[in-house]
Parts: structure tokens; C-alpha cells; sequence
């Protein structure tokens, strides 16, 4: 296995452990559902449209958009537990008919030239390695005309050490870029009329809800109410406490970003 696919199987992993769903919920992104409808409200989806989720975790969002829009909403994910938990997710949630998953690598999308009308990728993009080639992707998957929608962290200048290592890549910060580095990707791959919406107070918000349940987490395994093994508490509170102070200073926040294919 090389590095990058050691990064995303451990990225996938780290998503798909009680540890992630203890410290998240099911929506693993700033914001919330609430972003994923704002996304969605500015993409214009419909029960016209075809959406493919690029990163689409537990398929909360797909599920979101689906019942929200009316849309259809194809998510792919690289992790396998992801993909069959967001799938039973879809049937008790009555949309399997609307959404369906897939296991899959942003880099390389296993789907035909201008199959969608949108690409929807909510904080994940920041975790490719490879981003020029994902955003190549995701312009050759969509129809003439058709939108991008991502969300994602954004980082205005060089990060502390302890913001640099395994956990924080993991975590959507290691490797979070500027905006405007964001959008450039996009224009390289082809993208016009790229717009950014600042939501950092969403990031925020996500930090303090990480840092409570952290230590909510550690007092219940002390208690040994719950098993977590090989959770690093220490690590993982000095992460947080040291993402927390980056969003206070503007280093790190959160934007939502908008494009679209030319249409010819
Ligand atoms: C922060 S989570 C976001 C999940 C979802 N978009 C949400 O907002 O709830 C990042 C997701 O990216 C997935 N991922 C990481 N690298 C990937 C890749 N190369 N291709 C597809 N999915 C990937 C992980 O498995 C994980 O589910």
C-alpha cells in the first residue's frame, strides 16, 4: 500500500469507529445538516437533479438532501463499514429508492463523463492527497452546466506542530488549505463562477461540542462505563485545546464553496 492510500484507509477508519461517532454524532462535518441545506439551497437542487455525495460517511446528508430536495443522491465513501451503515440508514430512513451507496476513492470516481447534475463534498476534500486530481474528477463526472458544492476547512497561515501530525490530518486540519487555494484547484479542473461563504463560527461551535464530549468520554471510561481502546485522551484534548485556540485567532475556519462547469 502507498502513502496516500495508507492516509485514506486510515482517515476511513478513524471515521468508522465508535471513538468518531462518540465525539460527532452521525454528521461529521462543521455545521451540520443545517450547512448541507444551505449548500443545497445555493446549488438549487430538485427532484430533477442527480447529486453525488464525494465522501459521504454515514449518508446523513445524502439522506438530508433526498428527503429535503427530492432529490437523487448517489454517495461514495472510501470506508466499507461507512457504506453499509449508510445504506441501512437510507431503508430505515424510506429513501432507499432516492439514494443508493457505494464504496469508492474521490480520486479516481468510478462513474462515467457528465453522469450528474451536482457534486456535493462536505469537509473531506482537505483529506485527499491528491487534490488537483480529485477536482478533475469531480468536474469530469458532471453534466455541462452542472454545480460543485463543498464545504471545508480553511487555514490562513502555517499551523502549530501539534496541528500537523496524524490526528490533526485525520481530523480535516492537517492538511486544510486556504480558500482561495480551494478555488484555485477548482478553476485548474475547469470550474467558473466559484464563489466563498465564511461559516467559521460553525467550526467553532464543532470544537467546543469535541471539547465537552471529550471529557465527558474520559470521565466515562474512568468510571469504566465505556470501553475505548487506544483512545489517547491526553493527545486528543491537547489536539482540540490547540484547534480551539487556531479558530480564536482566524487561523482556522470554515467555508462553504460554490462552482459550476461551463456549460459548452
Ligand atoms: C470528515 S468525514 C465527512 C463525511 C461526510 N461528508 C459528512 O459530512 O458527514 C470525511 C470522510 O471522507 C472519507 N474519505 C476520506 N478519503 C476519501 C477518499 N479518497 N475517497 C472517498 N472518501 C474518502 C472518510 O471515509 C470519511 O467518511
Amino acid at each position: 500500500m502507498n502513502d496516500d492510500a495508507g492516509l485514506k484507509t486510515c482517515c476511513a477508519g478513524a471515521y468508522e469507529s465508535d471513538f468518531a461517532r462518540l465525539l460527532l454524532g452521525d454528521s461529521f462535518h462543521p455545521g451540520g445538516l443545517a450547512l448541507t441545506e444551505r449548500l443545497g439551497e445555493r446549488l438549487g437542487f430538485g427532484p430533477n437533479d442527480h447529486v453525488l455525495d464525494v465522501a459521504s460517511g454515514r449518508g446523513e446528508s445524502a439522506i438530508f438532501l433526498a428527503r429535503r430536495f427530492g432529490c437523487r443522491v448517489t454517495g461514495i465513501d472510501f470506508g466499507s463499514a461507512n457504506i453499509t451503515e449508510a445504506r441501512s440508514r437510507a431503508e430505515a430512513a424510506g429513501v432507499a429508492n432516492l439514494v443508493r451507496f457505494a464504496l469508492g476513492d474521490a480520486e479516481q470516481l468510478d462513474f462515467p463523463v457528465a453522469g450528474f447534475d451536482a457534486v456535493l463534498c462536505e469537509c473531506a476534500f482537505c483529506t485527499f492527497p491528491e487534490k488537483p486530481a480529485a477536482a478533475r474528477e469531480f468536474a469530469r463526472v458532471l453534466r455541462p452546466g452542472g454545480r460543485l458544492g463543498l464545504s471545508d476547512l480553511t487555514r490562513s497561515g502555517t499551523l502549530p506542530p501539534r496541528l500537523t501530525g496524524l490526528l490533526a490530518w485525520i481530523a480535516c486540519i492537517g492538511d486544510a488549505r486556504p480558500a482561495g487555494e480551494y478555488v484555485a484547484y477548482f478553476e485548474q479542473a475547469g470550474f467558473l463562477s466559484t464563489s466563498v461563504e465564511i461559516h467559521d463560527d460553525a467550526l467553532a461551535q464543532m470544537v467546543r461540542d469535541i471539547q465537552g464530549r471529550l471529557l465527558a468520554a474520559e470521565l466515562m471510561v474512568k468510571l469504566e462505563k465505556l470501553n475505548l481502546p487506544g483512545v489517547d485522551f491526553e493527545e486528543a484534548k491537547a489536539t482540540a485545546t490547540s484547534a480551539a485556540a487556531a479558530v480564536r485567532s482566524g487561523l482556522l475556519g470554515y467555508s462553504l464553496i460554490t462552482a459550476q462547469k461551463p456549460c459548452g
